[in-house]
Protein backbone atom coordinates (compact mmCIF):
# COMPACT_ATOMS: atom_id res chain seq x y z
CA UNK A 1 0.00 0.00 0.00
CA UNK A 2 1.63 3.30 -1.26
CA UNK A 3 -0.25 6.18 0.61
CA UNK A 4 0.22 9.95 -1.38
CA UNK A 5 -0.48 12.61 1.37
CA UNK A 6 -0.41 15.75 0.08
CA UNK A 7 0.67 19.18 2.86
CA UNK A 8 2.14 16.81 4.89
CA UNK A 9 5.21 19.22 6.69
CA UNK A 10 1.49 21.48 7.54
CA UNK A 11 0.18 21.19 11.14
CA UNK A 12 -2.42 18.70 10.87
CA UNK A 13 -1.07 17.03 7.58
CA UNK A 14 2.20 15.90 9.85
CA UNK A 15 0.27 14.65 12.33
CA UNK A 16 -1.73 12.38 10.01
CA UNK A 17 1.88 11.46 8.18
CA UNK A 18 3.32 10.77 11.70
CA UNK A 19 0.32 8.45 12.44
CA UNK A 20 0.27 6.14 9.37
CA UNK A 21 3.66 5.38 9.82
CA UNK A 22 3.12 4.61 13.45
CA UNK A 23 -0.01 2.65 13.34
CA UNK A 24 0.89 1.16 9.44
CA UNK A 25 4.03 0.08 9.17
CA UNK A 26 4.03 -2.14 6.21
CA UNK A 27 2.61 1.24 4.25
CA UNK A 28 4.75 3.46 2.11
CA UNK A 29 4.11 7.05 2.79
CA UNK A 30 5.15 9.91 0.56
CA UNK A 31 4.42 13.38 1.89
CA UNK A 32 4.36 15.80 -0.94
CA UNK A 33 4.55 19.40 -0.07
CA UNK A 34 5.93 22.89 -1.40
CA UNK A 35 7.02 24.15 2.28
CA UNK A 36 5.14 27.08 2.03
CA UNK A 37 5.38 29.70 5.16
CA UNK A 38 3.27 27.10 6.87
CA UNK A 39 5.10 24.00 5.68
CA UNK A 40 8.04 22.70 7.86
CA UNK A 41 10.55 19.69 7.75
CA UNK A 42 10.95 19.31 11.36
CA UNK A 43 7.13 19.33 12.22
CA UNK A 44 8.53 15.39 10.91
CA UNK A 45 12.13 15.26 12.78
CA UNK A 46 10.61 12.29 14.68
CA UNK A 47 9.99 9.98 11.80
CA UNK A 48 11.15 11.17 9.15
CA UNK A 49 14.14 8.06 8.90
CA UNK A 50 11.75 5.94 8.73
CA UNK A 51 12.53 3.36 5.83
CA UNK A 52 8.53 3.14 4.75
CA UNK A 53 8.77 7.76 4.63
CA UNK A 54 9.37 9.68 1.75
CA UNK A 55 9.29 13.43 1.16
CA UNK A 56 8.75 14.86 -2.20
CA UNK A 57 8.92 18.78 -2.62
CA UNK A 58 6.39 20.19 -4.89
CA UNK A 59 3.60 21.93 -5.77
CA UNK A 60 -0.16 20.89 -6.59
CA UNK A 61 -0.84 23.90 -8.32
CA UNK A 62 1.96 22.14 -11.16
CA UNK A 63 -0.38 19.26 -12.55
CA UNK A 64 2.59 18.48 -15.16
CA UNK A 65 4.61 17.58 -12.25
CA UNK A 66 1.57 16.03 -10.63
CA UNK A 67 0.94 13.89 -13.71
CA UNK A 68 4.58 12.58 -13.83
CA UNK A 69 4.63 11.69 -9.56
CA UNK A 70 1.10 9.82 -10.16
CA UNK A 71 2.81 7.79 -13.32
CA UNK A 72 6.43 7.12 -11.23
CA UNK A 73 4.81 5.98 -8.09
CA UNK A 74 1.28 4.63 -8.90
CA UNK A 75 0.16 5.83 -5.53
CA UNK A 76 -3.20 3.56 -4.27
CA UNK A 77 -4.70 6.15 -2.04
CA UNK A 78 -4.41 10.04 -2.05
CA UNK A 79 -4.79 11.68 1.57
CA UNK A 80 -5.23 15.30 0.59
CA UNK A 81 -4.57 18.43 2.86
CA UNK A 82 -2.69 20.68 1.12
CA UNK A 83 -4.34 23.95 1.45
CA UNK A 84 -4.08 27.72 2.42
CA UNK A 85 -5.51 27.49 5.22
CA UNK A 86 -5.75 30.87 7.46
CA UNK A 87 -8.89 32.80 7.15
CA UNK A 88 -7.42 36.19 7.36
CA UNK A 89 -4.92 35.37 4.74
CA UNK A 90 -7.29 34.60 2.45
CA UNK A 91 -9.39 38.14 3.12
CA UNK A 92 -5.85 39.54 2.33
CA UNK A 93 -5.32 37.74 -0.86
CA UNK A 94 -8.29 35.22 -2.28
CA UNK A 95 -6.54 34.49 -4.91
CA UNK A 96 -4.08 32.70 -3.71
CA UNK A 97 -6.68 30.36 -2.03
CA UNK A 98 -8.27 29.86 -5.32
CA UNK A 99 -5.14 29.02 -6.90
CA UNK A 100 -4.37 26.07 -4.08
CA UNK A 101 -7.39 24.97 -3.14
CA UNK A 102 -9.45 24.47 -5.96
CA UNK A 103 -6.87 24.27 -8.78
CA UNK A 104 -4.29 22.00 -6.86
CA UNK A 105 -7.43 19.73 -6.18
CA UNK A 106 -8.63 19.44 -9.06
CA UNK A 107 -4.63 18.67 -10.27
CA UNK A 108 -4.70 16.05 -8.13
CA UNK A 109 -8.05 14.85 -8.84
CA UNK A 110 -7.25 14.45 -12.38
CA UNK A 111 -3.22 12.87 -11.55
CA UNK A 112 -5.65 10.34 -9.83
CA UNK A 113 -7.76 9.84 -12.88
CA UNK A 114 -5.06 9.55 -15.54
CA UNK A 115 -3.02 7.09 -12.99
CA UNK A 116 -5.81 4.61 -12.36
CA UNK A 117 -7.65 4.44 -15.58
CA UNK A 118 -10.38 3.52 -14.58
CA UNK A 119 -9.65 0.58 -12.27
CA UNK A 120 -10.22 1.76 -9.27
CA UNK A 121 -10.20 -1.25 -7.56
CA UNK A 122 -8.52 -0.75 -4.13
CA UNK A 123 -7.99 3.12 -4.62
CA UNK A 124 -9.35 6.02 -2.38
CA UNK A 125 -9.22 9.51 -3.12
CA UNK A 126 -9.47 11.28 0.75
CA UNK A 127 -10.14 15.28 0.54
CA UNK A 128 -9.64 16.41 4.12
CA UNK A 129 -12.08 19.48 3.93
CA UNK A 130 -13.44 22.08 6.88
CA UNK A 131 -16.52 22.86 9.04
CA UNK A 132 -16.54 26.64 7.44
CA UNK A 133 -17.98 25.94 4.05
CA UNK A 134 -21.45 25.65 6.26
CA UNK A 135 -21.61 29.11 6.98
CA UNK A 136 -22.20 30.34 10.33
CA UNK A 137 -24.73 29.06 12.43
CA UNK A 138 -26.89 30.93 15.30
CA UNK A 139 -26.77 30.09 18.84
CA UNK A 140 -28.88 26.72 18.29
CA UNK A 141 -28.27 23.46 16.08
CA UNK A 142 -25.41 22.03 14.39
CA UNK A 143 -24.09 21.16 11.48
CA UNK A 144 -24.84 17.75 9.89
CA UNK A 145 -23.46 16.22 7.02
CA UNK A 146 -26.87 17.77 4.78
CA UNK A 147 -26.44 21.22 5.65
CA UNK A 148 -26.12 23.19 2.88
CA UNK A 149 -23.04 25.28 2.00
CA UNK A 150 -23.03 28.16 2.51
CA UNK A 151 -19.14 29.78 2.67
CA UNK A 152 -18.90 33.40 3.74
CA UNK A 153 -14.73 33.90 3.74
CA UNK A 154 -12.66 33.39 0.76
CA UNK A 155 -11.37 30.25 2.28
CA UNK A 156 -14.20 28.55 3.07
CA UNK A 157 -15.40 29.22 -0.68
CA UNK A 158 -12.47 27.75 -1.77
CA UNK A 159 -12.35 24.53 0.43
CA UNK A 160 -16.46 24.50 -0.37
CA UNK A 161 -15.27 24.99 -4.09
CA UNK A 162 -13.03 22.22 -3.60
CA UNK A 163 -15.10 19.79 -1.99
CA UNK A 164 -17.85 19.86 -5.23
CA UNK A 165 -14.62 19.16 -8.08
CA UNK A 166 -14.53 16.21 -5.19
CA UNK A 167 -17.83 15.10 -5.23
CA UNK A 168 -18.16 15.53 -9.15
CA UNK A 169 -14.91 14.04 -10.33
CA UNK A 170 -17.02 10.74 -8.34
CA UNK A 171 -20.30 11.32 -9.53
CA UNK A 172 -18.43 11.96 -13.32
CA UNK A 173 -15.58 9.73 -13.54
CA UNK A 174 -16.39 7.46 -10.74
CA UNK A 175 -13.25 8.13 -8.76
CA UNK A 176 -13.59 6.66 -5.32
CA UNK A 177 -13.50 9.61 -3.08
CA UNK A 178 -14.07 9.95 0.55
CA UNK A 179 -14.29 13.46 2.28
CA UNK A 180 -14.63 14.47 5.85
CA UNK A 181 -15.52 18.29 7.32
CA UNK A 182 -14.04 18.65 10.77
CA UNK A 183 -13.93 21.58 12.95
CA UNK A 184 -11.02 23.74 14.68
CA UNK A 185 -7.84 21.78 15.40
CA UNK A 186 -5.48 22.35 18.25
CA UNK A 187 -2.63 20.81 19.19
CA UNK A 188 1.50 20.87 18.83
CA UNK A 189 3.39 22.28 15.76
CA UNK A 190 0.13 24.49 14.42
CA UNK A 191 1.53 27.58 12.80
CA UNK A 192 1.45 30.72 15.37
CA UNK A 193 -1.18 32.52 12.82
CA UNK A 194 -4.13 30.76 14.69
CA UNK A 195 -5.72 31.64 17.46
CA UNK A 196 -4.67 29.05 20.18
CA UNK A 197 -0.86 29.33 19.22
CA UNK A 198 -0.60 32.75 18.43
CA UNK A 199 -1.81 33.70 22.21
CA UNK A 200 0.51 31.51 23.54
CA UNK A 201 3.68 32.86 21.76
CA UNK A 202 2.06 36.63 22.73
CA UNK A 203 1.66 35.08 26.74
CA UNK A 204 5.02 34.16 26.94
CA UNK A 205 6.48 37.42 25.06
CA UNK A 206 4.07 39.43 26.98
CA UNK A 207 2.14 40.98 23.60
CA UNK A 208 -1.12 42.04 23.17
CA UNK A 209 -3.79 39.23 22.59
CA UNK A 210 -6.06 40.80 19.90
CA UNK A 211 -9.63 39.26 20.41
CA UNK A 212 -11.51 39.90 17.92
CA UNK A 213 -15.01 41.78 18.17
CA UNK A 214 -16.01 41.38 21.35
CA UNK A 215 -14.89 37.62 21.97
CA UNK A 216 -18.35 36.17 21.27
CA UNK A 217 -17.63 34.19 18.19
CA UNK A 218 -17.77 30.05 18.95
CA UNK A 219 -15.81 27.35 17.69
CA UNK A 220 -16.01 23.91 18.19
CA UNK A 221 -12.19 22.77 19.10
CA UNK A 222 -10.72 19.17 18.23
CA UNK A 223 -7.49 18.04 19.48
CA UNK A 224 -5.17 17.56 16.12
CA UNK A 225 -4.44 13.83 17.06
CA UNK A 226 -8.29 12.98 17.42
CA UNK A 227 -8.56 13.67 14.10
CA UNK A 228 -5.77 12.00 12.90
CA UNK A 229 -7.15 9.13 14.38
CA UNK A 230 -10.72 9.87 12.61
CA UNK A 231 -8.90 10.36 9.34
CA UNK A 232 -7.63 7.06 9.51
CA UNK A 233 -10.83 5.10 10.84
CA UNK A 234 -12.40 6.76 7.59
CA UNK A 235 -9.74 6.16 5.01
CA UNK A 236 -9.84 2.51 5.79
CA UNK A 237 -13.78 2.13 6.43
CA UNK A 238 -15.76 5.19 6.03
CA UNK A 239 -18.18 4.66 2.15
CA UNK A 240 -16.89 5.59 -0.95
CA UNK A 241 -18.69 9.27 -2.18
CA UNK A 242 -19.68 9.59 1.59
CA UNK A 243 -19.09 12.85 3.79
CA UNK A 244 -18.17 12.69 7.51
CA UNK A 245 -18.30 15.04 9.99
CA UNK A 246 -15.51 15.48 12.75
CA UNK A 247 -16.19 17.70 15.76
CA UNK A 248 -14.93 17.64 19.27
CA UNK A 249 -18.67 18.31 20.96
CA UNK A 250 -16.50 21.10 22.55
CA UNK A 251 -17.97 24.34 21.79
CA UNK A 252 -16.26 27.62 23.39
CA UNK A 253 -16.89 30.98 22.85
CA UNK A 254 -13.49 32.75 22.05
CA UNK A 255 -13.36 34.89 25.20
CA UNK A 256 -13.94 32.31 27.47
CA UNK A 257 -11.33 29.43 25.96
CA UNK A 258 -8.65 32.82 25.82
CA UNK A 259 -9.11 33.09 29.74
CA UNK A 260 -8.96 29.22 30.31
CA UNK A 261 -5.96 29.65 28.19
CA UNK A 262 -4.39 32.64 30.22
CA UNK A 263 -5.43 30.91 33.33
CA UNK A 264 -2.73 27.90 32.52
CA UNK A 265 -0.34 30.01 31.05
CA UNK A 266 -0.45 31.43 34.29
CA UNK A 267 0.44 28.60 36.03
CA UNK A 268 2.89 27.00 33.79
CA UNK A 269 4.70 30.13 33.91
CA UNK A 270 4.65 31.02 37.17
CA UNK A 271 3.44 34.19 37.04
CA UNK A 272 0.43 35.65 39.93
CA UNK A 273 -3.46 34.76 39.00
CA UNK A 274 -4.63 37.48 36.03
CA UNK A 275 -1.14 38.67 34.95
CA UNK A 276 -1.97 36.81 31.19
CA UNK A 277 -5.48 37.96 30.85
CA UNK A 278 -4.15 41.68 30.78
CA UNK A 279 -3.17 41.01 27.99
CA UNK A 280 -6.34 40.92 25.97
CA UNK A 281 -7.03 43.95 24.11
CA UNK A 282 -10.34 44.09 22.04
CA UNK A 283 -9.42 44.93 18.42
CA UNK A 284 -11.72 45.11 14.98
CA UNK A 285 -13.42 42.50 14.06
CA UNK A 286 -12.77 40.23 11.16
CA UNK A 287 -14.62 40.70 8.11
CA UNK A 288 -17.32 38.11 7.73
CA UNK A 289 -16.64 36.90 11.05
CA UNK A 290 -18.60 33.53 10.92
CA UNK A 291 -21.00 33.57 13.85
CA UNK A 292 -20.91 30.28 15.49
CA UNK A 293 -19.49 26.95 14.17
CA UNK A 294 -20.75 23.41 15.64
CA UNK A 295 -20.47 20.16 14.27
CA UNK A 296 -22.58 16.82 14.95
CA UNK A 297 -20.05 14.23 14.10
CA UNK A 298 -22.78 11.19 15.30
CA UNK A 299 -22.84 9.87 11.47
CA UNK A 300 -18.96 9.14 12.18
CA UNK A 301 -19.16 8.07 15.86
CA UNK A 302 -22.13 5.61 15.20
CA UNK A 303 -21.38 4.22 11.19
CA UNK A 304 -17.62 3.62 12.12
CA UNK A 305 -17.09 4.29 16.33
CA UNK A 306 -14.89 6.92 16.45
CA UNK A 307 -14.67 8.72 19.48
CA UNK A 308 -12.79 12.01 20.65
CA UNK A 309 -9.90 10.93 23.25
CA UNK A 310 -9.67 13.50 25.62
CA UNK A 311 -10.74 16.60 27.40
CA UNK A 312 -10.61 19.85 25.87
CA UNK A 313 -8.71 21.24 29.16
CA UNK A 314 -6.47 17.85 29.44
CA UNK A 315 -5.70 18.76 25.76
CA UNK A 316 -5.01 22.08 25.63
CA UNK A 317 -2.52 21.74 28.93
CA UNK A 318 -0.88 19.19 26.70
CA UNK A 319 -0.37 21.34 23.85
CA UNK A 320 0.70 24.22 26.52
CA UNK A 321 3.17 21.98 27.73
CA UNK A 322 4.05 20.77 24.07
CA UNK A 323 4.55 24.52 23.37
CA UNK A 324 6.60 25.59 26.05
CA UNK A 325 8.95 22.80 26.02
CA UNK A 326 9.52 23.46 21.81
CA UNK A 327 10.27 27.12 22.27
CA UNK A 328 13.21 27.18 19.76
CA UNK A 329 10.42 26.08 17.16
CA UNK A 330 7.99 28.74 17.96
CA UNK A 331 11.37 31.20 17.45
CA UNK A 332 12.25 29.65 14.43
CA UNK A 333 8.54 29.90 12.36
CA UNK A 334 8.75 33.39 13.95
CA UNK A 335 11.69 34.41 12.37
CA UNK A 336 11.97 35.55 9.33
CA UNK A 337 8.55 36.75 7.09
CA UNK A 338 6.46 35.97 10.29
CA UNK A 339 6.82 39.67 11.84
CA UNK A 340 5.79 41.14 8.51
CA UNK A 341 2.71 39.24 8.30
CA UNK A 342 2.12 39.97 12.05
CA UNK A 343 2.48 43.63 11.27
CA UNK A 344 0.28 44.01 8.50
CA UNK A 345 -2.26 41.98 9.86
CA UNK A 346 -2.27 43.66 13.33
CA UNK A 347 -0.95 47.18 12.88
CA UNK A 348 -4.03 49.96 13.10
CA UNK A 349 -6.83 47.41 13.80
P1 LIG B 1 -1.40 24.29 7.29
O1 LIG B 1 -1.54 25.64 6.68
O2 LIG B 1 -0.75 24.12 8.62
O3 LIG B 1 -0.62 23.33 6.28
C1 LIG B 1 -0.84 23.31 4.91
C2 LIG B 1 0.31 22.57 4.26
O4 LIG B 1 0.06 22.56 2.83
C3 LIG B 1 1.67 23.23 4.46
O5 LIG B 1 2.63 22.27 4.81
C4 LIG B 1 2.00 23.84 3.11
O6 LIG B 1 3.38 23.92 2.84
C5 LIG B 1 1.27 22.89 2.16
N1 LIG B 1 0.94 23.52 0.89
C6 LIG B 1 0.31 24.72 0.70
N2 LIG B 1 0.21 24.99 -0.60
C7 LIG B 1 0.77 23.93 -1.27
C8 LIG B 1 0.97 23.63 -2.64
N3 LIG B 1 0.58 24.48 -3.60
N4 LIG B 1 1.56 22.46 -2.97
C9 LIG B 1 1.96 21.59 -1.99
N5 LIG B 1 1.81 21.84 -0.69
C10 LIG B 1 1.23 22.99 -0.32
O7 LIG B 1 -2.87 23.70 7.30
P2 LIG B 1 -3.61 22.74 8.35
O8 LIG B 1 -4.20 23.57 9.41
O9 LIG B 1 -2.70 21.62 8.69
O10 LIG B 1 -4.81 22.22 7.44
C11 LIG B 1 -4.63 21.06 6.62
C12 LIG B 1 -5.93 20.77 5.89
O11 LIG B 1 -6.98 20.55 6.83
C13 LIG B 1 -6.39 21.93 4.99
O12 LIG B 1 -6.92 21.37 3.81
C14 LIG B 1 -7.48 22.62 5.82
O13 LIG B 1 -8.43 23.21 4.98
C15 LIG B 1 -8.06 21.43 6.57
N6 LIG B 1 -8.67 21.76 7.87
C16 LIG B 1 -7.97 22.48 8.80
C17 LIG B 1 -8.55 22.73 10.04
C18 LIG B 1 -7.79 23.48 11.12
O14 LIG B 1 -8.37 23.75 12.18
N7 LIG B 1 -6.53 23.80 10.94
C19 LIG B 1 -9.84 22.27 10.32
C20 LIG B 1 -10.52 21.54 9.34
C21 LIG B 1 -9.91 21.28 8.12
P1 LIG C 1 -8.61 30.94 13.77
O1 LIG C 1 -7.67 30.20 14.66
O2 LIG C 1 -8.05 31.85 12.74
O3 LIG C 1 -9.55 29.83 13.10
P2 LIG C 1 -10.90 30.01 12.20
O4 LIG C 1 -11.03 31.42 11.77
O5 LIG C 1 -10.62 29.11 11.05
O6 LIG C 1 -12.02 29.56 13.06
O7 LIG C 1 -9.60 31.79 14.67
C1 LIG C 1 -10.39 31.16 15.67
C2 LIG C 1 -11.30 32.22 16.27
O8 LIG C 1 -10.49 33.18 16.96
C3 LIG C 1 -12.07 33.00 15.22
O9 LIG C 1 -13.37 33.29 15.73
C4 LIG C 1 -11.28 34.28 15.05
C5 LIG C 1 -10.68 34.50 16.43
N1 LIG C 1 -9.36 35.18 16.44
C6 LIG C 1 -9.15 36.31 17.24
O10 LIG C 1 -10.06 36.76 17.96
N2 LIG C 1 -7.93 36.92 17.21
C7 LIG C 1 -6.91 36.46 16.43
O11 LIG C 1 -5.80 37.09 16.44
C8 LIG C 1 -7.11 35.29 15.63
C9 LIG C 1 -6.03 34.76 14.75
C10 LIG C 1 -8.35 34.68 15.67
Amino acid sequence: MHILITGGAGFIGSHVVRHFLKNHSSYTVTNLDNLTYAGNLANLSDVDTLPNYRFVKGDITDGDFLQRLFEEHHFDGVIHLAAESHVDRSISNPTEFVVTNVLGTVNLLNAAKASWHSDFEGKRFYHISTDEVYGSLGREGLFTENTPYDPHSPYSASKASSDHFVRAYHDTFGIPVVISNCSNNYGSFQFPEKLIPLFINNILNRKPLPVYGKGENIRDWLWVVDHAHAIDVIYHQGKTGETYNIGGHNEWTNIDLIRLLCRIMDKKLGRTSGESEKLVTYVTDRAGHDLRYAIDSSKLQHELGWVPSISFEKGLELTVDWYLSNQDWLDNVTSGGYQRYYDEMYSGR
